[in-house]
C-alpha cells in the first residue's frame, strides 16, 4: 500500500490512543510484525512549537519506529503550519491532523472534532501546512459531529482536492463517543466520495477476522487498529498473514505473552525512569493479563509495582500460581481457558460480526473519548 510517496509494507496503521501508543508501545508492537504504519498520539500544536517537555516526549522516535507520522491537534492556521515544519525537521514520515477527537479541551479551541464542522475553514488550514512540508499529510476524522451532521465524505473530499496524501476514518460520530457499533457504510461513504486517495479504516477492529470484514464491506485501502492492538500486540502480523494467505495464525501462547510483557516493560523503564516507568505500567500489563486465563493475582500486585524487581516478583509469583490450571506442558486445561478473542466481543456464534459487545475503553490523560 502507498501513502503519497511512502511505500508501506503493509496496509495495517496503529491508531493513537493518548496515554499508550508511546514510543515503548510502537517499538514493541512493530518488532511482532504485520504493521505497516504508526502514529504518535496527539501533540498540541502550540505546545510543539513552544518545544514543552512534554510535547518533545510525545513526539520522540527511535530509528526502529519507522515509519511513523506526527499527529497534531490545533485550529490556529499559522499554528498548524509551523508545528507541521517542526514535524518535518523531526523526520517524520508525514503529519496527521486530528480531525476526530471529540475532548472538550480539544474542540472547544476549534480542533478535533469541531473540524468537521467548517469544511472551507479546515480545508485552508491545511492547504497551509501542504504547502510548508514536503511530507505527506493526512487527516484523522469521525463520520462527522453528529447523526445529523455526517460531514465525513463531503470533507475528505475537499481535504483530497486541498492535498491530503489519505484519510483516516473511525466510523463513529462525535455525540457518539464509543457507543454502539461502528458504523462501515458511514467508512463505505467516504471511500466512495474520494477520487483516489486511500481511505482507512478504523473502530472496532479486535480480531483479523474483523479487520478482513471492514475491508470487504467497505472498499477502504487499510484498517488502522487502536483498541484491539492493546487486546493484542500480535493482531497485526496475525491480520497480515490472514488477509495474505487465508491462514488463521493461532494466537500467541503464555511464554510468548510474558517475553513480549517484559520488553514493553523495560522499555518503559527506559523511556520514562524505573519508578515512574513502572509506576504507568500498571495500567498496561492488565491488558496483557486478558488473555492469561485466571490471573487474580496478578492483577493486583502488577498494581503495586515500583521497581523492576516488583515486576520480576510479581511475574515469577504469578507464572508459579497459574501453574495449577495447566496440564504438564504448560498448557491451560480447557475449562481455564480464556474465551478465543473473536467470542469475548461477539455473542453470537454464527454472525459474529453483527452482535459485537462494547469494547472497554481505557482510561488515559485523554478522558471520555
Ligand atoms: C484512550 C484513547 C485515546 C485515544 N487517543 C487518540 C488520539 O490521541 N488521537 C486520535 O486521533 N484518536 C485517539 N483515539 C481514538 C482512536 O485512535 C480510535 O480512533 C478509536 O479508539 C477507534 O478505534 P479502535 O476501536 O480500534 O480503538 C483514542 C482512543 C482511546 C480509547
Amino acid at each position: 500500500m502507498r501513502l503519497g510517496p511512502l511505500n508501506l509494507a503493509s496496509n495495517l496503521f496503529l491508531s493513537p490512543l493518548a496515554g499508550y501508543t508511546n514510543l515503548p508501545m510502537r517499538l514493541t508492537v512493530r518488532e511482532l510484525g504485520g504493521l505497516g504504519f504508526a502514529t504518535t498520539d496527539l501533540v498540541n500544536a502550540r505546545s510543539l512549537i513552544e518545544r514543552s517537555t512534554g510535547a518533545l516526549r510525545l513526539v520522540a522516535s527511535a530509528p526502529g519506529d519507522r515509519p511513523w507520522a506526527i499527529q497534531l491537534f490545533g485550529a490556529v492556521p499559522e499554528e498548524m503550519r509551523d508545528a507541521a515544519v517542526i514535524c518535518q525537521e523531526l523526520g517524520a514520515d508525514a503529519v496527521d491532523i486530528n480531525m476526530g477527537c471529540p475532548v472538550k479541551k480539544v474542540v472547544k479551541i476549534g480542533g478535533g472534532s469541531a473540524m468537521m464542522t467548517e469544511l472551507e475553514k479546515t480545508a485552508a488550514l491545511v492547504r497551509g501546512m501542504i504547502a510548508a512540508v514536503k511530507i505527506p499529510v493526512t487527516a484523522k476524522m469521525r463520520l462527522g459531529w453528529d447523526d445529523q451532521n455526517l460531514t465525513a465524505p463531503d470533507l475528505a473530499r475537499v481535504l483530497e482536492d486541498a492535498g491530503v496524501a489519505a484519510v483516516f476514518v473511525h466510523g463513529r460520530t462525535r455525540a457518539q463517543g464509543f457507543a454502539g457499533r461502528v458504523n462501515l457504510a458511514g467508512i463505505r461513504s467516504v471511500v466512495e466520495a474520494v477520487k483516489s486517495i486511500p481511505v482507512i479504516g478504523n473502530g472496532d477492529v479486535t480480531t483479523p477476522e474483523a479487520a478482513h470484514h471492514m475491508l470487504a464491506e467497505t472498499g477502504c485501502a487499510g484498517v488502522s487498529i487502536g483498541r484491539g492492538a492493546f487486546y493484542d500486540p500480535w493482531i497485526f502480523r496475525r491480520t497480515d498473514h490472514l488477509l495474505q494467505t487465508g491462514e488463521l495464525l493461532p494466537e500467541p501462547d503464555f511464554p510468548e505473552r510474558i517475553r513480549v510483557l517484559r520488553i514493553h516493560f523495560e522499555r518503559y523503564l527506559e523511556f520514562y525512569g524505573e519508578e515512574h516507568g513502572a509506576r504507568l505500567f500498571r495500567r498496561v500489563a492488565p491488558w496483557y493479563a486478558r488473555r492469561f486465563g485466571p490471573a487474580k493475582p496478578f492483577k493486583q500486585t502488577i498494581l503495586t509495582i515500583t521497581s523492576r524487581s516488583d515486576f520480576e516478583r510479581c511475574v515469577a509469583d504469578y507464572t508459579a500460581w497459574r501453574a495449577r490450571f495447566c496440564d504438564e506442558h504448560g498448557e491451560l486445561l480447557p475449562k481455564f481457558q480464556p474465551d478465543p478473542m473473536i467470542a469475548s466481543f461477539m455473542r453470537a456464534a454464527n454472525d459474529p460480526l453483527l452482535e459485537r459487545e462494547s469494547i472497554p475503553v481505557p482510561k488515559g490523560p485523554v478522558e471520555n473519548w
